[in-house]
């Protein structure tokens, strides 16, 4: 039975690394067969997963022997952390490792929106030459919201002052003299006054109850009329309904979603808007990215398994569990 049960891609160094030292059983799509992981984790130490696998409290609880789950990325909603702590399991993850690709490819979906650039590939491509009907606007002297201004919010807004973008943040967990803001003279607002003057609103907000379909109807009707719409965090923060609604009445200018409510998403009218940018949830996929949450989260459930206190821990950073026994 193996020692590490890891559910979804990984690859790297600190992988290899891990796989010489501990017996682990890698299956990149485990995630898909809820009934043969709960069988795989009965007797592992560590669980490592991304943001597809489901750690809900009863897999938690098929894995008596279980030390430390390793969540390899930032956003942690898939996981049960409260049972898991609860359980006295280590819960590690990966935050700040991925937020430069996340904030690089914000600005990205930022200038598409702007310029119309996957639409006119896609018309070049089919043999036009159609300058005309791609008339854009600059992003420079545009004013950019920031819907929680954690790492993510904050390196995707200094990349957007390099642009000539004035910046306006709301998070509820920051004041005023924040540094980080200052350093952006970005100006803390209520959510809707950002909504009101922002030309382009971008969102960096974990799934939680609190955030859960936070961009409704109501506050896409808030929105200044024809701004532009980037959902890069999560997908339950925004409801797709409501967004088909505002974008079809032009109140909002364009979307571009690299992440949904649900994922796999089925084809709806979202696929079938023109001003509408869809990814695959790639926001953290870059070689970069990647090999830095697989070292981070390798290391550091290692670090556990060898009886050391984790480094990247939500909470606590050794095992009760151990403790109890
Ligand atoms: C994250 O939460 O780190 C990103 O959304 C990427 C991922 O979940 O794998």
């Amino acid at each position: 039975m193996p020692d590490i049960v890891i559910s979804e891609y990984m690859h790297g160094a600190a992988f290899e690394a891990l796989r010489s030292r501990f017996n682990v059983l890698l299956d990149a799509e485990l995630w898909k067969k809820p009934d043969l992981l709960a069988e795989q984790v009965r007797n592992c130490r560590a669980l490592i997963v991304r943001n597809q696998t489901p750690v809900t409290a009863a897999l938690i609880d098929a894995a008596p022997e279980l030390l430390v789950i390793g969540r390899a990325g930032v956003g942690l909603d898939n996981v049960d952390v409260k049972h898991a702590e609860q359980a006295g399991i280590v819960v590690s993850f990966t935050p700040d490792q991925n937020a430069i690709s996340v904030a690089e490819i914000s600005m990205g979906m930022m200038l598409s929106l702007a310029r119309f650039i996957p639409a006119a590939d896609q018309d070049t491509k089919d043999g036009n030459w159609q300058r005309n009907r791609f008339m854009g606007t600059e992003l420079y002297g545009k004013t950019l919201g920031i819907i929680g201004a954690g790492k993510i919010g904050y390196l995707t807004a200094r990349r957007a002052m390099a642009f000539g973008m004035r910046i306006l943040a709301y998070d509820p967990f920051l004041t005023q003299d924040n540094i980080l803001l200052s350093e952006l003279q970005a100006e803390l607002t209520d959510l809707d006054n950002l909504l009101a003057r922002a030309d382009v609103v971008s969102c960096h907000l974990p799934a939680t109850p609190q955030t859960m379909g936070l961009m409704n109807r109501e506050r896409f009707g808030k929105m200044k009329r024809g701004a532009l719409f980037i959902n890069t965090s999560r997908g339950r923060v925004v409801s797709e309904p409501d967004l088909v609604e505002a974008l079809k009445a032009g109140i909002v200018g364009g979307a571009a979603l690299d992440v949904r409510s649900e994922e796999p998403p089925k084809t709806g009218e979202l696929e079938s808007l023109p001003n509408v940018i869809l990814t695959p949830h790639i926001a953290a996929f870059t070689r970069e990215a990647q090999d830095r949450v697989s070292r981070a989260i390798c290391e550091d459930v290692a670090r556990v398994l060898d009886g050391k206190p984790s480094i990247s821990a939500v909470r606590s950073a050794t095992p009760k569990r151990l403790a109890a026994k």
